[in-house]
């Protein structure tokens, strides 16, 4: 089994970004835990982050059909990116939306996702475990486990 792990614009800068907001991990830590976390659990975990919606594209149409499942976490175009959730939901994979913070609790425009409806569900301001969490719930739902 294989999930797909994506992180859009300025998550590269997770560790230096506000670290109140978004926690002190680097996104290089948070990939090695998902990574350690595929290892106990069995399966293939690819990373990918890019600043840019093609490239976020690009590699959603490469990889979804050797994948089983995304979990993504949009950055900005979590609010305004019509082509990722386009090429999202063209992948027929399930998806997980994920973001550190609670987008609900911040400013106004946050809380609208464009993604939100071709995801699976989502999960918001658990910081670097939301990832984990959505990892486990992912792998667990495909493999018809109850943990
Ligand atoms: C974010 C929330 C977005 O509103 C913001 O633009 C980000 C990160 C989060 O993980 O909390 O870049 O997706």
């Amino acid at each position: 089994m294989k999930i797909l792990v994506i992180n859009g614009p300025n998550l590269n800068m997770l560790g230096k970004r506000d670290k109140e907001i978004y926690g002190d991990k680097t996104l290089a830590e948070i990939e090695s835990l998902l990574k350690k976390q595929g290892k106990a659990l069995a399966i293939e975990v690819i990373t990918f982050q890019s600043n840019s919606e093609g490239a976020l594209i690009d590699f959603i149409q490469e990889q979804s059909n050797s994948a089983d499942g995304i979990i993504i976490n949009p950055g900005a175009l979590t609010h305004y990116g019509f082509s990722l959730r386009d090429a999202l939901a063209d992948s027929g994979l399930p998806i997980i939306e994920v973001h550190l913070s609670n987008i609900y609790a911040r400013e106004e425009w946050r809380a609208k996702s464009v993604i939100a409806p071709v995801a699976k569900g989502n999960i918001s301001g658990l910081g670097w475990r939301g990832y984990i969490a959505a990892l486990r719930t992912l792998v667990a739902e495909l493999k018809g486990e109850d943990v």
